[in-house]
């Protein structure tokens, strides 16, 4: 038997890092409150307005706002996500660029997830709504997400996974937002449990 002061044995720890509203952070959390392999140990973010916070509070899950420069300037971020020995670093909708002492610290270990088919799509500048307007302005018949593994430049790293969804000419930035975003809840969490079993 195990009390709330306890860890149980063998629960991978996830660390999250999100710029924005947070929804796909919800869903691994609620995901893992079910499933119990995992947990999501803490959610880090760099706007002290994110609506991440308000999911993660209500979610009972600690969150954290953090500057430029404890990211980039010191190590102040890193040890302080180091501490928490995270089994996996997910970036849910985190749009800053991560630091080399982060990759060096964590190898295979920080995952992102991005709202198109790579390598179509991103790269710095491309991100949430941007990529779905880029998707419409070029007749894509499909676009997809891509969760990867993040090396020093924006998008690069190794694939992991990939899913497709189909698009007509009747869709707007707004409906394959909608589009990708179901197909991001459906297999994020599910990649994430792969990766930590
Ligand atoms: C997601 O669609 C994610 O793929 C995208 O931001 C959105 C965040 O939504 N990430 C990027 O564009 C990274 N380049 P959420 O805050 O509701 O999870």
């Amino acid at each position: 038997m195990y009390n709330d002061l306890q860890e149980k044995p063998n629960v991978k720890q996830i660390v999250i890092l999100a710029s924005g509203s947070g929804s796909n952070a919800e869903k691994i959390i609620t995901h893992f409150k079910e499933q119990q392999t995992a947990k999501v140990a803490a959610v880090f973010t760099n706007k002290n307005t994110a609506q991440v916070l308000e999911r993660s509070k209500r979610l009972k899950v600690p969150a954290y706002y953090f500057n430029r420069e404890s990211f980039v300037g010191t190590d102040q971020l890193l040890r302080i996500i180091q501490s928490l020995e995270p089994d996996l670093i997910v970036l849910a909708g985190f749009l800053w660029k991560i630091p080399e002492s982060f990759i060096r610290a964590f190898p295979n270990q920080i995952i992102n997830i991005h709202p198109a088919l790579l390598p179509k799509y991103g790269g710095k500048g491309m991100y949430g709504s941007k990529v779905h307007e880029a998707v419409k302005e070029s007749g894509e018949t499909e676009t997809g997400i891509t969760i990867h593994y993040v090396n020093e430049n924006y998008d690069e790293g190794a694939v992991i996974f990939q899913a497709k969804t189909e698009l007509t000419p009747e869709d707007t930035p707004e409906s394959i937002a909608k589009k990708v975003h179901e197909l991001e809840y459906e297999h994020f969490p599910k990649v994430i449990e792969k990766l930590l079993t």
